[in-house]
């Protein structure tokens, strides 16, 4: 409502002096600078300082806009600020209806589920490789795709998880030769001895380069529905999923579907695919290859390869043939490390030339490396980290941590307690900062329970409940006379979160909303620190405290179960 008024007076103070620019509002970093502010009398002035010379300052285009503005509903303040803002203040009572319709949970729910109602969006994450052991990388596929699942869900679009897996294409005919040509039992098979295989096959292949021919007559018999290829094949299948299935558990993750690349092959998609492009006219060969020329791309997509085997680009376009007829999806959101980025373009441009979906329904997040502390994340050995490992190592310090400070839990608490701060921690730190960028992995700072991490917010949330199950249940509270300035800046925190959830979504940023809850916490636990809550001679005080702690529980536990971060009650 506020950013309407302001727009519309903006929007008519603009068109007087010949600028269309559309009003940004901020929250401003600053509590001095108000709770919005915005920027356009800079801009403004920027695009009009030539033309007008009358104009002398940004500052003087800024006091012109305040002048102009009539009285906001919940804006008490406004003021022109050098060199060029516009700050707004929100008036308390306005702050405090805000913070009520959080407490009225359901409602607030449904408030939030309008947003993108009507809405679909499918999203595709995880995607570890069959016959591979889950990576370090899958793991941040599987924290950030989550987090965006559960972001939109939460503004009510109609969320389908799809985890791509890669269980299918060249690797396993090279598998297949391998577990023939070793005899190995397929009742024997682990994840291990697959990767083993794999190892194997490339040293061999260094001395014998005829072997990866091997590799492509096992891959083109599968492909083409040989009994024996597709046993073996299903065995790799089945012990990797058994694994994978370990860790979705471990890192209480569900994804709704795993169709998987060979679900594309099976179900005869990827032949469509061809169809289309033929009719279209979009298909070329090229040294016995199929290849789609790309506007504006040099690389052309290679659909099939010389030896007659799909690729990994036509079974993601066949994903996205199949996508849309099944489910009519807005937006399609491929949570998939930045390194796949020329696939991704590759893959857009050819589906919207295929007519299937225009290319801005089509996202690849692109998220960055894991690093470790010393560089690269790999063992002694020089081999990548396994994510089973990382886990239990993360469990080994979460029960040391817990052992020395969580004196009043039973055993069984205690490891529960131990687990979603292991959980959590991890998850955390893939989700802090910009996605984009890479992110050093430092168990130091994962598990510091004072810092920007998921045991700080998880402690303050346990304290804030510690608090509350001392008190009365309070779902409305009146403004004291005067308000503290903890209790203020808590207040004036409460209405942005919708605010962070909604630019969270759009932006495909959940450390937005990592922040403003870290945000949150500290101002709670200043708060906490300076004053009592409990048990103050001043009854009505002690109701408006409970207050403020009642809603920073709610914020903190939607928000970190959206970050699909386990909320803890005792710690
Ligand atoms: N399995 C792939 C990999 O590990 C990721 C798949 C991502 N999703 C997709 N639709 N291509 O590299």
């Amino acid at each position: 409502m506020i950013s309407e008024e302001i727009q519309r007076v903006a929007a008519a103070a603009g068109r007087s002096l010949g600028v269309k620019i559309p009003v940004q509002l901020d929250h401003p970093d600053r509590p001095d600078h108000g709770d919005y502010a915005t920027n356009w009398p800079l801009l403004a002035f920027s695009r009009l300082k030539k033309q007008r010379p009358e104009l002398t300052n940004p500052l003087d285009l800024a006091k012109l806009l305040t002048l102009k503005l009539p009285p906001i509903k919940g804006v008490t303040r406004v003021t022109a600020a050098p060199p060029g803002f516009v700050n707004f203040w929100l008036a308390p009572d306005y702050l405090l209806a805000q913070a009520a319709a959080i407490l009225d949970e359901e409602k607030f729910r449904q408030q939030l589920a309008k947003i993108g109602h009507g809405k679909t969006v499918v999203i595709d994450y995880s995607a570890p490789n069959i016959a591979k052991s889950f990576g370090i990388g899958h793991l941040r596929s599987t924290n950030i795709g989550q987090a965006i699942y559960n972001l939109y869900r939460l503004l009510g679009w109609r969320t389908i998880g799809d985890n791509h897996l890669g269980d299918w294409g060249t690797q396993f005919g090279r598998l297949i030769y391998m577990i023939k040509s070793k005899k190995v039992p397929l009742d024997k098979l682990t994840v291990a001895k697959l990767e083993e295989l794999y190892v194997e096959f490339h040293h061999r292949v260094a001395k014998n380069p005829r072997l990866e021919e091997e590799g492509r007559r096992w891959f083109r018999r599968l492909e083409e529905g040989d009994r024996e290829a597709k046993r073996i094949w299903q065995a790799c299948v089945r012990v990797s999923r058994a694994e994978f299935d370990r860790i979705y558990r471990l890192l209480g993750v569900k994804i709704d579907y795993a169709l998987g690349e060979s679900y594309y092959y099976f179900q005869g998609w990827m032949d469509q695919v061809l169809t289309d492009a033929r009719r279209r006219r979009l298909l070329q060969k090229s040294r016995g290859a199929l290849v789609m020329k790309l506007p504006g791309l040099e690389v052309p997509a290679m659909l099939v390869k010389s030896d007659g085997a799909t690729t990994y680009l036509l079974r993601d376009l066949a994903t996205i043939k199949f996508r849309v007829q099944k489910w009519h999806p807005d937006l399609i959101v491929y949570e998939v490390g930045g390194e796949q980025r020329l696939h991704f373009q590759q893959v857009f441009l050819a589906a919207e030339q295929l007519g299937y979906i225009s290319r801005r329904q089509l996202v690849h997040l692109g998220h960055g490396l894991i690093r470790s502390r010393r560089g690269k994340f790999s063992t002694r050995q020089g081999r990548t980290l396994h994510l089973e490992e990382v886990i239990n190592e993360g469990l080994r310090r979460a029960r040391q941590l817990v052992k020395r400070s969580g004196q009043n839990l039973s055993p069984a608490e205690k490891e529960a307690v131990a687990q979603a701060v292991a959980i959590g921690g991890i998850k955390f730190n893939d989700l802090k900062q910009e996605i984009q960028r890479d992110i050093v992995f430092d168990w130091e700072k994962i598990l510091a329970i004072e810092g920007y991490s998921a045991p700080y917010l998880q402690y303050t949330y346990a304290r804030g409940r510690s608090i509350l199950t001392r008190g009365d249940v309070v779902k409305t509270a009146r403004l004291p006379a005067r308000l503290n300035g903890e209790e203020l800046a808590l207040l004036r925190t409460y209405y942005q979160f919708p605010e962070v959830l909604i630019s969270a979504a759009s932006q495909f940023a959940p450390h937005f909303l990592a922040q403003y809850l870290f945000q949150l916490a500290q101002k709670f636990n200043l708060f906490y620190q300076k004053h009592r809550v409990l048990g103050l001679a001043d009854q009505k005080r002690t109701q408006f405290r409970l207050f403020l702690t009642q809603v920073t529980t709610v914020i903190l536990r939607l928000g970190l179960e959206t970050l699909g971060i386990q909320p803890l009650e005792k710690m």
